[in-house]
């Protein structure tokens, strides 16, 4: 059997580029704290995303949840449970009550015909997600919010690199919120980073991410500590030199999954968006046991037994973790429950050997019945 694949693996510099990269920070003793690194990072990812203000963070949770607090919310905010725990967490943490809207079958991004439903005069803000990279239907998520006067803040963390009609993802909403996870497209080991419109914003960011701290002895706001290390940015400089051939490279190898896969009777695959550059970020499957013979589980079984991990991801849905004690009702939210119970993420990297693919399709491939 040949050796294990993991779901991702994270892109990496050579050594000796990032030991260039960081070759200043020794000199400097300087580690942390906005230094050289942190401001030339932020400047480089100002000019890849082609966006007017961007901030850094620790982490893409710190980039949500600091989001909430800097626009001081109250009440209700309508997301989906088709996601990562932080979304939902970024929301509760901030003392504000998740609302559930259900998803798109074919994009799994927030139905957005549902939306205006869920509207109370408690609701504040929408915090959709472009999940695996799948981007939201944008346009009618700020009509709606337009209307209602309700803040938007995406959860981009799946989208790094991603443009829309030409524009990159970070210019739409009121904030949009990237993860640099060592597991993302792109990666800065840990960190983050939010891309927002109104430049007031950038300075509450700023001050919630360092302490409120605005002078040696000037403290204006109480702040957290969120603020991305000369180390995490030094990474983010190396890495945004290869972004867009680590993208490129996994384009291919979905291109090879899809040669295999698509069409295949009870099978649902990710289709491309119109006018999106993808990341290729992800590649999910969403199995109809009974029209494929195998379900879900039992795939990922026969693909752990040969040494290849797959994920269910997004499973369990955010709206049935344990930690929220049966408060809200799966039931409102039936595609988001079907499609958790289906799916799975098949491994996905730029260096997955195209061999590995074939390997992979094979083994899924012949549990058909
Ligand atoms: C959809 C989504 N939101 C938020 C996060 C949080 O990002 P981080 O792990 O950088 O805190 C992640 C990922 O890990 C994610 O997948």
């Amino acid at each position: 059997m040949s050796e294990q694949i993991l779901v991702t693996r994270s892109s990496m510099p050579t050594m000796e580029e990032y030991i260039e990269e960081i070759r200043p920070i020794w000199e400097s003793h300087w580690l942390t704290n906005m230094g050289e690194k942190h401001e030339a990072f932020q400047l480089e990812l100002q000019k890849y995303m082609g966006v007017p203000n961007v901030e850094l963070l620790t982490n893409g949770h710190m980039a949500l949840e600091l989001s909430l607090q800097a626009m001081n919310l109250q009440g209700e905010v309508i997301t989906t449970p088709f996601t990562f725990a932080s979304t939902t967490h970024a929301i509760v943490r901030n003392g504000l009550e998740p609302v559930f809207c259900d998803i798109d079958p074919e994009t799994y991004t927030m139905d957005v015909t549902r939306i205006e439903r869920l509207i109370t005069d408690r609701t504040c803000a929408i915090l959709p997600v472009h999940v695996y990279g799948n981007i939201c239907n944008m346009e009618e998520i700020e009509r709606i919010a337009h209307k209602y006067e309700l803040k938007v803040v995406y959860d981009a963390a799946h989208t790094f690199g991603e443009t829309y009609k030409g524009r990159g993802i970070g210019n739409f909403g009121d904030a949009s919120c990237f993860s640099f996870h060592a597991t993302k497209v792109f990666n800065t080991i840990e960190g983050g980073a939010v891309c927002y419109r109104d430049p007031e914003m950038g300075r509450r960011l700023y001050e919630l991410k360092n302490f409120g701290i605005h002078g040696p002895e000037e403290v204006d706001a109480v702040g957290a500590n969120a603020k991305m290390n000369e180390f995490c940015a030094a990474m983010g400089l190396c890495n945004l030199r290869h972004v867009d051939e680590e993208i490129a490279k996994r384009k291919v190898v979905v291109e090879r999954y899809l040669e295999h896969l698509e069409g295949v009777e009870g099978l649902h695959l990710s289709r491309p968006q119109p006018e999106v550059r993808s990341n290729y970020a992800y590649f999910p499957v969403v199995f109809d046991e009974k029209l494929f013979g195998a379900s879900r589980n039992e795939v990922d079984d026969a693909l752990a037994k040969n040494g290849i991990g797959a994920r269910k991801y997004f499973y369990p849905l955010t709206n049935t973790f344990e930690c929220f004690h049966n408060k809200y009702d799966v039931d409102e939210t039936p595609v988001a429950l079907h499609v958790a119970k289906r799916v799975l993420t098949l491994p996905l990297y730029s260096d997955l050997a195209l061999e590995d693919v074939d390997r992979i399709c094979k083994i899924v491939l012949e549990l058909r019945r």
